[in-house]
């Protein structure tokens, strides 16, 4: 896809991958919507696209474990622009960072699972009328190999909490939401898939938890950006990808029983009518 004059939200882009793929995007000659929470470092990001002056960036702050700063970056993105063609959800925190115990959002809502699935979900369905105004476009979700099945009596892990199985289960949420979606957008012309972008890269998360990183953002970046804009991804939705490969993900996300829960919480959580 000629990324030329195409508008892009990437979350999570003022650090790791997400910040290697609105550079390159930018490089492409899209307009970049670049998000995260620090002020400084997206006027880092930014100068540097405008220096290369290829495409546009601006910069959208939000915090993602805030439903409503959530929906108000959603509202601004709908309020400044008259098309989206792609939409990655990439903000995420680890299993360990910033730190491993159970944590709650400002909704009282597990702070992985909050931040990165429910605020990727909310922005998803918030965003879909521009998504499908400037159809054909994409909803890329970056998600994980970590994939932990729910325990739908108990989505916030009051019991048995641990950092990796946190950050698992919101990883499997995003897959899950990602073939409920496509289903529901057959025929739109918006198209969503997920994916592993590379394993344990050279990011902050990976770092904060201590782990040697043995891939780059340039690796996983360039999975990011096949689905974001490879040719051949053109009309495919609801893959999930390891890299440049499509895989099965965990069975929960082929249990159809499960994704309409998970519909409906989702819904729920997020203040959202029932679909
Ligand atoms: N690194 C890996 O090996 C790996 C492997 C598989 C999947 N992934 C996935 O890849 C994605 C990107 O990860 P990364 O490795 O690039 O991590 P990273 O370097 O730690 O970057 C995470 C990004 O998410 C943003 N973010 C975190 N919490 C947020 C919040 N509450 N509100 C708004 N933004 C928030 C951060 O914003 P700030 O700049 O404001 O902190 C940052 O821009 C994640 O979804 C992760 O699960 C990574």
């Amino acid at each position: 896809m000629k990324m030329t004059g195409k508008t892009v939200l990437i979350t999570g882009s003022t650090d790791g991958v997400g910040r290697h793929v609105a550079g390159k995007l930018a490089a492409e000659g899209a307009n970049v919507l670049i998000h995260g929470r620090d002020e400084a470092r997206a006027k880092t990001l930014a100068d540097e696209i405008r220096r290369e002056g290829h495409g546009e960036a601006t910069f959208y702050p939000a915090d993602l474990s805030s439903l409503a700063d959530t929906r108000k970056l959603a509202e601004t993105v709908i309020a400044e622009h008259k098309r989206l063609d792609v939409f990655i959800s990439n903000a995420g925190i680890g299993s360990m960072s910033p730190k491993a115990e159970r944590q709650l959002s400002a909704d009282g809502h597990e702070l992985r699972f909050a931040v990165n699935y429910l605020s990727g979900f909310l922005l998803a369905r918030l965003l879909l009328p521009l998504l499908k105004a400037s159809a054909p476009s994409r909803i890329v979700n970056v998600a994980s190999l970590g994939q932990h099945p729910l325990d739908f009596d108990d989505v916030m892990l009051t019991r048995g909490y641990t950092g990796t199985r946190a950050y698992a289960q919101s990883k499997l949420a995003q897959i899950m939401f990602t073939i409920d979606l496509a289903q529901e957008l057959a025929g739109s012309g918006v198209t969503v898939n997920a994916l592993h972008p590379a394993t344990y890269m050279n990011t902050t998360m990976v770092r904060e938890g201590g782990i040697t990183p043995i891939s780059t953002v340039e690796q996983g970046g360039e999975a990011i950006l096949h689905l974001a804009d490879g040719d051949d991804m053109a009309g495919k939705s609801g893959l999930f990808f390891n890299g440049m490969q499509p895989l099965k993900a965990n069975a929960q996300a082929y249990d159809g029983t499960a994704r309409q829960r998970l519909r409906a919480l989702s819904r729920k959580l997020t203040g959202l009518p029932a679909a």
